[in-house]
């Protein structure tokens, strides 16, 4: 420490003798004059050692805040040299404007003996920049119990990144438990489009072939006399187990599109464009980058750009009154691309923007699980443009 009192190193205490009984008794009690002074040089240079190795700022102020001694760590935050600030006011060189009365008030304070701790008021270095100190600020008394000044340290504040850790954490942990989920999700749907398939399906099937035989049987001669009766009831119910048929085999396909496992996402896309084709009457166009069919696709990312795909088409179907749809599918580096437009009316820019409903945002949190992105646009002139990408591992440059 560069400071005129050269007894300030063992003198801090609020209780004068405190710091002094230390060397002072013991070297006391061995009598010898030459060894008191000895030891009282080696504990000073103890101190001097620890005030100029911190790493905190520390110095010695008069009660009106003038530098009388401080550290090397002062010197290096400050960016001012010990020559140039002694005899200087500390808080009209560092303190900056709004903090000053603060400071102040505390250095009264600790004047009047009351000790500060933890006072948080900011260094303004030479160059302009302010480094946050914590302040710990209390009296240096001399060995007769006089106020030599006031020893202020201050360390820098170490902002505290721990939270946002946490939240990163948090945020990684939640990503694998919704893809965890998403997963059992998709597994139960599979198990319960199985079960609807063999189950229902071959009851469903089986009537079908019994109420025929009924019917051949009924048609047969000779004929009972109401025969035209029960033939038109069996042709009813025959009807509606068709009609029973054919929505299973929809909800089948909606659980699970059996073809994204069998065939792969490419023919998955295909029937999925030509049933919305057949069913909507509204052109619907698939192109297939070359280099996108021979892409092996993990089944969590064929599975999410296939469930878009059919939202995407739905949606168009419902609100967009468009007359043609046209779906691609390419890659670049890294990714591969969905892209799915329409010539309708435009989704409106409030709905594209602040995704409330489940539908769009189902496919954001779809995306943002597989670490990829969704967007989606429309104009009234031009329709709607919806563009999935998501990460392919190992897939680099095309
Ligand atoms: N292709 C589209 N063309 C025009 N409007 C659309 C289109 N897609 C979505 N929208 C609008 O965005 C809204 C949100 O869509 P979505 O989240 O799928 O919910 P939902 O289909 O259940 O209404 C729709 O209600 C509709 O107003
Ligand atoms: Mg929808």
């Amino acid at each position: 420490m560069r400071h005129p009192h050269t007894n300030l190193a063992t003198a801090s205490s609020s209780n004068p003798r405190s710091r002094e009984l230390r060397g002072n008794d013991k070297t006391v009690s061995i009598g010898s004059r030459k060894r008191t002074t000895k030891t009282r040089e080696l504990i000073e240079n103890c101190y001097r050692t620890v005030l100029e190795t911190s790493s905190s700022a520390i110095m010695l102020l008069s009660p009106d805040s003038i530098i009388l001694g401080w550290n090397r760590s002062a010197e290096a935050i400050s960016g001012w040299i010990t020559n140039e600030v002694l005899g200087r006011s500390y808080v009209e060189l560092f303190v900056p404007k709004e903090a000053r009365a603060p400071f102040m008030m505390k250095l009264a304070q600790v004047t009047s003996g009351k000790e500060v701790r933890g006072l948080k008021i900011p260094l303004q270095a030479r160059t302009g920049s302010r480094t946050m100190l914590s302040w710990n600020i209390s009296r240096v008394l001399g060995t007769h119990g006089n106020l030599i000044g006031l020893m202020a340290i201050g360390s820098p504040v170490i902002p505290d990144t721990g939270i946002e850790e946490e939240f990163r954490l948090a945020y990684t942990q939640l990503l694998t438990e919704a893809r965890r989920a998403e997963k059992v999700a998709e597994a139960e749907r599979c198990r319960i489009s199985r079960e609807l398939h063999d189950e229902f399906g071959q009851t469903l099937t089986g009537l079908k072939f019994d109420l025929s035989w009924f019917s051949k049987k009924l048609s047969q001669a000779p004929a009972p006399t109401d025969s035209t009766h029960l033939l038109n009831k069996i042709q009813a119910m025959s009807g509606s187990v068709d009609a029973l048929l054919e929505s299973l085999h929809a909800t089948v396909a909606a659980l699970r599109p059996a073809m994204l496992d069998d065939l792969g996402l490419v023919p998955a896309l295909e029937c999925l464009a030509a049933t919305f084709q057949l069913r909507t009457g509204v052109q619907c166009a698939l192109d297939v980058a070359p280099d996108v069919s021979s892409l092996e696709l993990p089944s969590e990312t064929s599975t999410a750009l296939f469930r878009v795909a059919q939202e995407l088409l739905t949606n168009v179907m419902r609100h967009a009154a468009a007359s043609q749809v046209r779906m691609r599918l390419c890659r670049s580096v890294g990714h591969v691309t969905l892209e799915v437009t329409d010539n309708g009316k435009g989704i409106p820019n409030e709905r594209a923007t602040l995704p409330h409903s489940f539908g769009l945002r189902g496919m954001h949190e779809r995306a943002s699980l597989l670490g990829g992105h969704f967007h989606i646009a429309g104009s009234s002139r031009a329709g709607t443009t919806a563009c999935l990408s998501l990460p392919i591992a190992g897939y680099g440059a095309p």
